[in-house]
């Protein structure tokens, strides 16, 4: 009988991922206008690609079509208006860029969980995730919400907007329901914050 070799088996964490995101042409400071507002429905593909670059590295857990459009309604988002972005084969205009998100979503009827906050890389450190979480806050306040809760790796980021770490034993179970489809389940290194309203 021939004797066919297996296929190699694949290496743990042999191919290391980069995060991705499409090239933006910086505006001065004062020429850019940002707006914050209520996700679309035409907004999905945008989110999805800013999560995703950063999913990528880890450092989000990733997200699907299915899941943005079920929740669109949790969604925040900062565009930037009449961005030059350039790809790799041409350099064409837009009206219209997202440049950050972040999602509020009701966990409970005295709980909220921030999820999916993404900056663009070029323009992070401007107060943008501030404003958004601000935004989510507000938010928040306006459904009646006591509490605000986030899983995350930036936890210096979240302590300069006034949220406390949490050990695991003090967190509510309705939190852990996202963990059952994080590739981080058996590794997670994240840390659980919360900021009573
Ligand atoms: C973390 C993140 C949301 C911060 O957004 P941002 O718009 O850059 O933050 P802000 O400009 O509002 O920062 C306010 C302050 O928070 C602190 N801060 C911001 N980013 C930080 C970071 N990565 N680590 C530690 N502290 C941070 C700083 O004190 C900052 O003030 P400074 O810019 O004057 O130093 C953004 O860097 C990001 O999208 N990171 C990648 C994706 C990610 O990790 N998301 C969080 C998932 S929960």
């Amino acid at each position: 009988m021939e004797y066919i070799e297996p296929p190699p088996a694949p290496k743990r964490y042999a191919r290391k991922t980069k995060e991705k995101f499409r090239k933006v042409a910086l505006k001065d400071r004062r020429k850019r206008q940002i707006v914050i507002e209520k996700a679309q429905i035409r907004d999905v593909e945008e989110i999805l690609e800013l999560v995703n670059g950063f999913a990528a590295s880890n450092l989000m857990l990733p997200r699907g079509p299915q899941y943005l459009y079920e929740n669109i309604r949790d969604f925040v988002i900062a565009c930037d208006r009449d961005v030059p972005v350039c790809s790799l084969t041409e350099s064409r205009e837009v009206l219209h860029l997202i440049v950050a998100c972040g999602s509020l979503h009701v966990l409970w009827e005295d709980i909220a969980e921030i999820r999916a906050l993404a900056i663009h890389p070029d323009y992070q450190h401007l107060g943008l995730g501030s404003k958004l979480v601000e935004y989510m806050k507000e938010e928040a306040v306006q459904l009646g919400i006591k509490r605000l809760f986030t899983f995350t790796l930036k936890e210096d980021f979240f302590k300069t907007l006034g949220f406390k770490r949490q050990s695991r034993a003090e967190l509510p179970s309705k939190v852990w329901g996202e963990c059952t489809r994080c590739p981080k389940y058996f590794k997670c290194d994240e840390v659980g914050m919360v900021l009573d309203l």
